[in-house]
């Protein structure tokens, strides 16, 4: 059994995002359990005085659910063609202390839903790759999981897109697959040179 943290970017209480995470927590295939973790970006503003005064707890259970995992799935919207300032927190304090940040080896599937229709939350998902990479995460490549127009593919809490439903069973097998291939070792507890700058 692999163990996978979800996180989700949102914090609305009715989030297409959330909705879209626990449906792929509970599609995923059987070795793949996600554990939704609410509200876990709900943390303070990062500021290295308040890192050095000692971490808050909920920022050190963040930072423990991380690396405890086995991987992390991440669904999030998309504010102003960027990552939500939310979940930029949350992966500021992750990334610490520097050079032993916890997506350090970590695989991470990324997932995004939002109304409007175009994109799907892609240029979100573009900059957080960016900022995952450079901490050490592993990324799914693909398929991209990008529901736009959630409005019309969520029936309730159901995501009854059939196209959506595909491409999310697509990138969760693929995303055990490297969840495997992490756990079996390969370069699990290793931070790519870019991090040093981290
Ligand atoms: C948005 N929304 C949005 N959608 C999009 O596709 N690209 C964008 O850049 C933005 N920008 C944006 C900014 C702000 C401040 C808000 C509040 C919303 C719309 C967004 O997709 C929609 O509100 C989703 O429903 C948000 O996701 P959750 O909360 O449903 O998970």
């Amino acid at each position: 059994m692999r163990n996978v943290l979800g996180v989700v970017g949102s914090l609305r209480r009715d989030s297409y995002n959330r909705r879209l995470l626990r449906h792929a927590a509970g599609v995923a295939p059987e070795r793949l359990r996600i554990t939704v973790a609410d509200d876990i970006v709900r943390l303070p503003l990062f500021d290295e005085d308040l890192e050095a005064d000692g971490l808050p707890p909920e920022v050190a259970a963040a930072q423990g659910a991380i690396r405890s995992a086995d991987g992390v799935v991440i669904a999030s919207p998309e504010y102003n063609f960027g990552v939500p300032g939310v979940l930029k927190n949350f992966v500021d304090w992750a990334s610490r202390p520097p050079r032993r940040g916890a997506f350090i080896g970590k695989p991470v599937l990324l997932m995004g839903a939002s109304s409007g229709r175009t994109g799907g939350t892609v240029q979100c998902q573009g900059q957080l790759r960016i900022s995952l990479a450079v901490l050490g995460a592993h990324v799914l490549p693909a398929p991209p999981v990008l529901v736009a127009e959630a409005g019309d593919k969520f029936d309730g809490d159901a995501l009854v897109d059939e196209t959506a439903r595909e491409v999310s069973a697509l990138a969760l097998g693929r995303f055990l697959e490297l969840v495997d291939a992490m756990s079996a070792g390969a370069g699990r507890r290793e931070a790519p040179s870019t991090a040093a700058a981290t």
